[in-house]
């Protein structure tokens, strides 16, 4: 699964939500750049199929069903990816679910259901990586190495602009921007960089939306390159971040979506 490149080699890297869609396309392309990847999806058939296309290109990784959205899950996936890789250099928060409503039909199931994957659920995998990595980049540091880590979340057009009909999906990914930022600014010190991207890419979870013609030509209207991307076409930006070449850039919301965000 070479791809010439290897900017990932050696690196220990997991994957959110990584059975399907942007996460499964994140995952294949770390593994085309040496990197082991643990694949996890709360569907444990799409974990295990990605795993395995990945090793059968000749990649490494692993797969985990560990439902995102607790300590628990985080420290299990922590655990998971230490014991078959020995290192973990970058977490990649991607799993998403979307339970879009008008306010006034949204139900607290709607709203717990949303806030819990995204928003908890990102949290929760970065505090328990940071409680993973602290001492090791102290030991680093006191030796003089520096040796970057990376944190990528997940974000959205939704969470910069706010969209009718998500006030759930807006608020948790405004929230990841906040912890993007924020640990940004608690981690630097640490070497660790932490970074969101906001995509926009043709999915499961986009497919529905653009079933009303009507609507479907509303939405497209928004994007300056008048369409949605593939999510092979928002992967490299996840290498680029995750790679040697940015490790001077953190506390940023790269936008990956074709000019739906200017
Ligand atoms: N596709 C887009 O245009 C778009 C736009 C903005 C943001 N995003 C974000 O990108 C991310 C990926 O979305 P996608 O479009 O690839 O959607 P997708 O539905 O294709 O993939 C999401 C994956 O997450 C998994 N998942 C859901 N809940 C989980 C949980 N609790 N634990 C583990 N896995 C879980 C699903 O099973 C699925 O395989 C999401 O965070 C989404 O909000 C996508």
């Amino acid at each position: 699964m070479a791809s010439g490149v290897s900017r990932l080699k050696e690196k220990g890297c997991i994957v959110t939500g990584a059975g399907a869609g942007i996460g499964l396309a994140v995952a294949r392309a770390f593994a085309s750049e040496g990197a082991s990847v643990l694949v996890n999806d709360i569907d444990e058939d799409a974990a295990a199929r990605a795993a395995a296309s990945i090793v059968s290109d000749g990649g490494r990784a692993v797969s985990n069903a560990a439902p995102i959205g607790s300590v628990d899950s985080a420290d299990a996936l922590l655990e998971e990816a230490l014991s078959a890789f020995g290192t973990v250099d970058v977490l990649v928060n991607n799993a998403g679910v979307l339970r879009d409503r008008m306010l006034h039909n949204m139900s607290e199931e709607d709203w717990d259901t949303v806030l819990n994957v995204h928003l908890k659920g990102t949290w929760a995998c970065g505090r328990a990586l940071v409680r993973h990595w602290r001492p090791l980049a102290k030991a680093e540091a006191e030796e003089g190495r520096v040796l970057h880590r990376k944190i990528i979340n997940v974000a959205s057009a939704s969470g910069l602009m706010g969209a009718a009909g998500q006030s759930n999906y807006a608020a948790a990914k405004m929230g990841v921007v906040g912890l993007t930022k924020t640990w940004a600014k608690e981690l630097g010190r640490l070497a660790i960089n932490v970074n969101a991207i906001a995509p926009a890419a043709l999915t499961n979870m986009i497919e529905p939306l653009l079933k009303d013609p009507d609507m479907a030509e509303k939405r497209l209207a928004r994007f300056a390159l008048g369409r949605y991307g593939t999510p092979e076409e928002i992967a490299p930006t996840f290498v680029f971040l995750a790679s040697k070449d940015a490790d001077y850039i953190t506390g940023q919301v790269l936008c990956v979506d074709g000019g739906l965000v200017i």
